[in-house]
């Protein structure tokens, strides 16, 4: 089994207008990784997830899946599309209507598979997600968590070995989003890669086993959030706030409230860990 799932090598992307939105994209995602794309507004994120399965073609470059560059005929991408699932920061784009059971539907029924395959798949897809009471509802009266939550069994329902969110918790109350993580950790946990695009450096460091940090249409800093923080306060000092974990860290070490750690922390459980180490009392 290949390590590594996709590669990008030096991608860059035009749109028709003229607008360069991506200008020589690399990195490699291992199989059952857990990646996180950040960066400001305009920086490419969306452009590059696009790239994922075929919807964009790089104007120059590669993207490979499986160790093979992609072909982008009908045929290949619609097997590419199968494998790799694409949820859009606007569900309304990629709900069809009906039901959200037929909604769910709709992609299984164009793969040639049998009633009870496209209803088992779809059931299943629905329970991951905890819709499962929803299957009646027609999707226009859903509520946006619960629109998105349609659109990603309907991904899930095509068994994708990639799964790719824009910006997938940023119109989520807090609640939402922490299942929506948890979800998406469950999925990795039996097998699926998943790549997000986020804002939310407080998510993407506790979350993720790797950063990729684009600006202007390049990646600026790509790596473990261990290492992009260890020994520092701030990873990447344009446009991107520090994680509050590490921040906190920071202020307290330099407090001499907390002793240096080896690891800089990157959850709250981490950084409790370090305070009660360093003599402080959890009365949590
Ligand atoms: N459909 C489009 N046509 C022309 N330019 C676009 C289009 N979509 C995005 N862009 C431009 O491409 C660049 C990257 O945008 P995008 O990938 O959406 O960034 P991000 O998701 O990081 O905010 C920006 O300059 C944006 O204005
Ligand atoms: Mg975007």
């Amino acid at each position: 089994m290949n390590s590594c799932i996709l590669e990008l090598n030096d991608v860059h992307y035009n749109y028709s207008d003229g607008t360069t939105a991506l200008k020589g994209v690399s990195f490699q995602v291992p199989r059952q990784a857990k990646i996180a794309l950040m960066g400001p507004n305009g920086a490419g994120k969306t452009t590059l997830l696009l790239h994922l399965n075929g919807i964009h073609r790089p104007s120059r470059g590669t993207v490979l899946f499986n160790e093979r560059p992609m072909c982008y005929s009908r045929k290949e991408i619609n097997l590419l599309r199968r494998r790799v699932g694409i949820v859009f920061q606007d569900p309304e784009l990629q709900l069809l209507g009906g039901t959200v059971y037929q909604d769910v539907s709709f992609g299984p029924a164009n793969l040639n598979l049998q009633e009870d395959q496209i209803h088992q798949r779809v059931r299943q897809a629905l329970e991951l997600c905890g819709i499962t009471g929803l299957a009646d509802r027609p999707v226009h009266s859903l509520s946006c968590g619960q629109k998105k939550l349609a659109v990603i069994a309907g991904v899930l329902a095509m068994e994708p070995e990639v799964i790719a969110l824009d910006e997938p918790t940023a119109s989520l109350d807090p609640e939402a989003s922490s299942g929506l993580m948890a979800l998406l950790d469950s999925l990795n946990d039996r097998g699926a890669t998943i790549i997000i695009s986020t804002h939310d450096v407080d998510l993407a460091a506790g979350w993720a086993g790797q950063l990729v940090i684009m600006d202007g249409g390049m990646v600026k800093l790509a790596g473990s959030p261990e290492d992009i923080y260890y020994g520092r306060e701030k990873a990447y000092n344009l446009k991107l706030k520090t994680p509050l974990v590490v921040e906190m860290y920071w202020h307290l070490r330099k407090n001499k409230l907390v002793s240096d750690n080896r690891a800089t922390p990157l959850t709250r459980e981490d950084l409790l860990e370090i305070i009660k180490r360093s003599g402080g009392k959890d009365t949590g």
